[in-house]
């Protein structure tokens, strides 16, 4: 399927409802609600069987996803705030709590369940700076250098603040 060329153009949420998605263990989409494919701009039909990068924006640096990845392929839940890419082009924000679902029995992670809601334009506007300089500095050093750069940033915030407390602080402000 083509990308969506992005436009400069947000979609704003409805804070009463949630976007919710259902992957399997490889963030293929298995599930999704109605809300999601309204905002998102595909149908269910479309969505289901895609990998999660169809909402993929170009302004969200990978280093961000490979956090994500490792966080949660260890079992561990995680909230995180990401720009997602609509199929016409205009851009939304979610918060996103992720949840990982396991086989009753096995106790194996068989995939994983995200719930977004809206994000204040104040925490958008705070993270959109980070996330384009982690893009920058990504085309030029690769995740490596994204990784160095976002340990760094969150090193002069102070001496014990890592990405959840961060998250964390972002919520209560919420
Ligand atoms: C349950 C679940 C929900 C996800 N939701 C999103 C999402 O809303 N937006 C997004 O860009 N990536 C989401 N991802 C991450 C994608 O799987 C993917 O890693 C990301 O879009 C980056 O694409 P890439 O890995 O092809 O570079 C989600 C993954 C999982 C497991």
């Amino acid at each position: 399927m083509k990308r969506p060329e992005p436009i400069d153009k947000e979609i704003i949420l409805d804070n009463t409802k949630y976007i919710e998605s259902q992957t399997d263990k490889k963030g293929i989409i298995i599930e999704c609600n109605d809300y999601f494919a309204e905002i998102s701009g595909y149908s269910k039909d479309e969505l289901l069987g895609q990998p999660h990068s169809i909402v993929r924006h170009p302004d969200m640096p990978r280093i961000a996803f490979k956090l994500l990845w490792d966080r949660i392929q260890n079992g561990k839940n995680l909230t995180a705030v990401i720009k997602n890419l609509a199929k016409d082009g205009r851009y939304y924000w979610v918060f996103t709590h992720f949840e990982i679902i396991r086989d009753i029995n096995t106790k194996e992670i068989k995939g994983y369940r995200a719930y977004r809601k809206a994000v204040s334009k104040h925490i958008a506007d705070i993270l959109l700076p980070l996330y384009k300089k982690l893009v920058e500095v990504e085309k030029d050093g690769g995740m490596e250098a994204s990784e160095k750069y976002l340990n760094d940033f969150l090193a002069q915030k102070g001496d014990d603040i890592t990405i959840d407390n961060l998250m964390e602080e972002i919520h209560r402000f919420y």
